[in-house]
């Protein structure tokens, strides 16, 4: 699978896992580098590695008018890739949607190439996922609307934010956005620790206080808080209630919670992401146009590179509770709970 360039034809894509904004970047610029530049058909596989299971296959044919403008029987999803008679495939994930794409990929000969894709900014051996910089504009923008609202009602807010088991959107958001507390899954905290930064903050002559808290921090036993969902499943979801409900009772304080939930995959991508998708995308086709398969294009020190997906699945990236972003929290004297 590692190394040589077919006489490419035609290449599938697909998006796999949870959408985000900024998906539309990453079509636009796989779709006119490879028909401008490689004269190649793309073929847009409906409803992720589904659409290669059904019969027949749910695909669309992307044209350049269109990029001005979604467990697995494996056999089935490799005789549709081979049906639709593809050179390469252009998988849109996050780690999980990549660890059984490229078991797939291994399974069945596909030539896999992976665009990093998720709001939790997880993925491993890349900085930047497509749709976490709007994610977190999301979140920032919640703590500005917070925050002159907390004030008028000398209120304790708290924002729960999504990111799975990683922190950086409670993280990033929160010191953009001025919180004055951030709860995230790599920081153990206790209640008593909050409550205390927020008796502080209130001596010194504030009337409020902004709590970020991610949705994967353990609650006051140790345990993640899960929500139930109308029709099936369960998510993370419910610590910021629990939240509101102890501060309350250990700081008078009055207090509210917003859970900010899925609003933070939708809507408009920012600058940042369009750009790293757009990137990505350029650089996927470059990588199915040399046959350099089996790798996941990332974003490192300024610069576009590709790293094998093997090493973007092995270790997801967490917040480091060492790293410059937790250092310039606690140099602005936001608390993480943990003293
Ligand atoms: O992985 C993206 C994500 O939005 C997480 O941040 C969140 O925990 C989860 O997906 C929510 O999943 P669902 O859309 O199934 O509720």
């Amino acid at each position: 699978m590692a190394s040589h360039a077919p006489a490419m034809k035609s290449i599938g894509i697909l998006t796999s896992g949870g959408d985000c904004s900024g998906l539309n970047a990453v079509i636009r610029a796989v779709v006119s580098h490879a028909i401008e530049h490689h004269g190649w058909r793309v073929i847009g596989i409906r409803q992720g590695t589904m659409g290669l299971m059904r019969r027949p296959v749910e695909f669309e044919e992307l044209g350049l008018r269109v990029v001005t403008g979604n467990i697995l029987r494996l056999a089935e999803v490799i005789e549709g890739y081979r049906q639709l008679g593809l050179d390469a495939l252009i998988g849109i994930g996050g780690d999980g949607s990549f660890a059984i794409l490229r078991r797939l990929a291994i399974q069945g000969g596909i030539n896999l190439v992976g665009i990093p894709k998720t709001i939790d900014n997880d993925v491993g051996a890349t900085e930047n996922s497509v749709g976490f910089q709007s994610a977190v504009a999301v979140a920032t923008e919640a703590l500005d609307r917070l925050q002159p609202t907390a004030a008028s009602h000398d209120r304790v807010m708290i924002l729960e934010v999504m990111g799975r088991d990683a922190g950086h959107i409670a993280l990033t958001a929160g010191i953009a956005g001025g919180a004055d507390v951030i709860l995230i899954p790599e920081i153990a905290y206790t209640i008593e620790n909050v409550a205390a930064h927020i008796a502080k903050v209130r001596q010194r002559g504030r009337n409020f206080a902004l709590v970020v808290v991610a949705e994967a921090v353990k609650d006051t036993l140790g345990q993640t808080v899960h929500q139930r969902h109308g029709g099936g499943g369960a998510s993370y979801g419910g610590i910021g209630h629990r939240l509101g409900e102890a501060l309350a009772r250990l700081t008078g304080a009055e207090t509210r919670v917003t859970v900010l939930g899925h609003v933070q995959r939708g809507g408009e991508p920012n600058a940042i992401d369009r750009l790293i998708g757009s990137v990505f995308g350029i650089h996927a086709v470059d990588l199915v146009a040399a046959g350099r398969f089996d790798r996941m294009v990332a974003w490192r020190n300024r610069e576009v590179v590709d790293v094998p997906l093997a090493d973007a699945i092995a270790t997801p990236q967490c917040v480091d509770p060492q790293g410059a972003l937790v250092r310039t929290a606690r140099g602005l004297d936001i608390s993480f709970g943990d003293a």
